[in-house]
């Protein structure tokens, strides 16, 4: 196993353990095990325990793709003997929860002055978990340490009991709880605090890296075409498409408020792209039909958009999308990096991530059905999909309608 998967693992390992752990303190309480054992809907789970009924199927999902649930035809019922084994390494997880920072640690990581690598170092070796310190030193390099600690405190941020809890009750991201502002302004929280973007930028970069090779080995470039990268963020995406084909007139687009901490991660993950023009703009701020900060004539081959659409609602989707399609060739493709869900139970990558995105954006995966019908309101059309075996991102092929 690569440091990167080790990583990732950990990642996912501690979703599930948040996961399993709320629902292990409510199973302690008989009615649950009652409600569980036989086959439900999520309506009816939603119900019993006052939840929001979207939210709960998407719990409900997630809880199925990790194997403690069964479902059929929507309806879903706890898999005992994987509870049972859960059960027993409760402790092992309560202990583990035990060694996580306390919320006071974590804000003073987010919002105190850019952290240094031995802070974020120490941070990690502080952890009295074993996995977490086998894993810190496992990965031997500043890349890895980054995911690391970025991985640890964003999910440790969004995935206590209490925040778990408001999302399946509310139905919504709890990202005013958990910052203390609107979910559409979290990337405006990130801008504002350079330490937190600087990590959250790296550790996309560094996180995706296998997913990037994946899209850059499937797509076929033309020497010195142009290309958009938008929401790009420190370019690992970037960085990997050059490494195949270093001709190309490659332009990233961010947020503004983004600017500062990006070039700050780049300058970290030593990302050096003497050749790549950065453009920053709002791709809300509708201007000129095309995106905001890019000039209205400007035109590319390819553009791609690596998991944005998962952070919005159909509506702004759309609305990123047609912006995009001012500035595609007429030939052009756009490309859609995010996990499609499938309805095939291996594709539980997708499924995970759909809550995640839940909790924190107010956003979703989606089914390539989905995908469709937003393309299609904003004059677009899917031309193929490419599946990534792994665990990274498919590529969604989008032509002008
Ligand atoms: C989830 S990250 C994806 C980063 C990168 N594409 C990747 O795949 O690793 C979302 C990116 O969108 C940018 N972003 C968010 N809101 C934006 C906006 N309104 N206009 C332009 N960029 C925005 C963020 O700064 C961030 O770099």
């Amino acid at each position: 196993m690569t440091p990167q998967d080790h990583i990732d693992q950990l990642f996912w390992w501690y979703f599930e353990k948040q996961l399993f752990t709320f629902f292990a303190s409510e199973r302690n309480n008989p009615s649950v095990n009652e409600t569980l054992r036989t086959f439900k809907t999520a309506k009816e789970v939603a119900v019993r325990y006052s939840w929001n009924e979207d939210a709960t199927l998407r719990f409900l999902r997630a809880l199925g793709a990790l194997g403690y649930l069964a479902e059929h035809n929507g309806y879903f019922k706890a898999v005992e003997k994987q509870l049972l084994r859960l059960s027993s390494s409760q402790t092992r997880a309560v202990n583990w929860f035990a060694a996580v920072p306390s919320l006071s640690e974590e804000t003073s990581l987010f919002t105190e002055s850019v952290p240094t690598l031995e802070t974020l170092s120490r941070h990690c070796g502080a952890h009295s978990a074993p996995d977490f310190v086998k894993a810190a030193a496992h990965a031997q390099d500043t890349d890895a340490l980054i995911g690391l600690a970025y991985d640890q405190f964003i999910v440790a941020r969004f995935f206590t009991e209490h925040v778990l809890e408001a999302t399946l009750r509310e139905g919504r991201s709890q990202v005013q709880r958990a910052l203390g502002l609107p979910s559409q302004q979290i990337f405006d929280h990130y801008g504002a605090h350079d330490s937190f973007l600087q990590l959250y930028s790296a550790s996309f970069s560094f996180s995706n890296s296998a997913a990037n090779a994946f899209v850059a080995e499937q797509v076929r470039f033309q020497e010195n075409e142009f290309v958009l990268d938008v929401g790009g963020g420190a370019g690992g995406l970037c960085r990997a498409i050059l490494n195949q084909q270093p001709n190309l007139n490659f332009a990233i687009y961010d947020h503004p408020n983004s600017a500062r901490s990006i070039i700050a991660a780049q300058n970290m993950l030593r990302i050096e792209l003497p050749t790549v023009r950065r453009a920053y703009g709002d791709f809300f701020n509708d201007t000129h039909g095309g995106l905001h900060g890019i000039d209205p004539d400007d035109r590319y081959a390819k553009i791609f958009l690596g998991w944005i659409l998962h952070d919005w609602s159909d509506e702004q989707c759309v609305a990123i999308l047609r912006r995009c399609g001012h500035h595609l060739q007429p030939t052009g493709t756009i490309y859609i990096l995010e996990k499609v869900i499938t309805n095939t139970v291996t594709n539980s990558r997708a499924i995970l991530l759909d809550f995640l995105m839940l909790s924190m954006a107010d956003g979703q995966e989606r089914k390539l059905d989905e995908y469709k019908a937003i393309c299609e309101k904003a004059d677009l059309r899917i031309g193929f999909c490419i599946t990534n075996p792994g665990r990274g991102r498919d590529i969604i092929g989008v032509e002008k309608g």
